[in-house]
């Protein structure tokens, strides 16, 4: 038997890179997944190759999350996990960080994994159940270079988590955020990864399917007593 057999589970971010790793993942172990994205080519083609669901989503858009969540409750009756991976990256020291910029990664970033939360936690309350995984960075945990905006929403991810765990414990409503480290997907192809890998004591980057195996451990009955926690997928780069 499959480690998410019977649960449902929506995974934002999931036409590409960590997302796909993680519907691919959960769906050999059992889930109904339910792919989101606004990359709706990527996001259809991955789903219908798995036998999956797509829908069309920005998770910047309160309006958005209301439609994905009541279709999700209409097609499948719950919601067992949420992995709120969807998120951008735009590098800039403070005094380039426009305001564009600054207004599109929080509002991506990082109030898509407020509403997110927000929007299933109704559901989940009600079942007395469920696991919320919000996908941070370890730019979530420390000072990085050229992060303003990106690292203000990932450190903000990692507070919410907290205060969401908090508040959704005593419902039997668990929330976790992973925070990666260099993983090879399309938001780190330009970056100069020789010079970053000197950080890294494994001295090399991950495969997207190294943080899935993690994200599945938080939405699985395996991580049963684990909330509120950070969970660093890095080779060893933060400590
Ligand atoms: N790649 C890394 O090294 C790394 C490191 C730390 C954290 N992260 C985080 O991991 C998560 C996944 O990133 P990835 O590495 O797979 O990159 P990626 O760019 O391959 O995937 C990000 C996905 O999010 C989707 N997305 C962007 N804006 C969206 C929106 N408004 N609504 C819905 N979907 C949207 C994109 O279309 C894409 O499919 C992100 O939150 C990212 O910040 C990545």
């Amino acid at each position: 038997m499959g480690r998410l057999e019977g649960k449902v589970a929506i995974i934002t971010g999931g036409a590409r890179g960590q997302g796909a790793a993680e519907a691919e993942m959960f769906h050999s172990e059992g889930a109904q997944v339910v792919i989101t994205d606004v990359l709706e080519d990527d996001g259809g083609q991955l789903a219908a190759s798995l036998g999956v669901d797509f829908l069309v989503h920005d998770v910047a858009s309160a309006e958005s999350w209301e439609v994905v969540v009541n279709d999700v409750i209409s097609r499948h009756g719950r919601i067992d996990v949420l992995i709120n991976n969807a998120g951008i990256l735009r590098g800039a020291r403070l005094v380039n960080t426009s305001d564009e910029i600054w207004d599109q990664t929080i509002a991506i970033n990082q109030t898509g994994v407020f509403y997110g939360m927000r929007s299933v936690a109704p559901q989940m309350i009600k079942q007395e159940s469920g696991s919320i995984v919000n996908i941070s960075s370890v730019a979530g945990l420390e000072a990085t270079f050229a992060s303003m905006a990106y690292g203000a929403s990932k450190w903000a991810v990692r507070g919410m988590s907290k205060i969401a765990a908090l508040e959704l414990g005593r419902h039997n409503v668990r929330v976790n955020s992973i925070h990666p480290g260099l993983i090879n997907t399309d938001m780190t192809s330009e970056f100069d990864k020789d010079r970053m890998l000197r950080a890294v004591p494994l001295g090399r980057e991950a495969e997207p399917s190294e943080v899935a195996a993690v994200a599945l451990f938080l939405a699985s009955d395996d991580s049963s007593y684990c909330s509120g926690q950070e969970f660093t997928v890095d080779g060893g780069m933060h400590r």
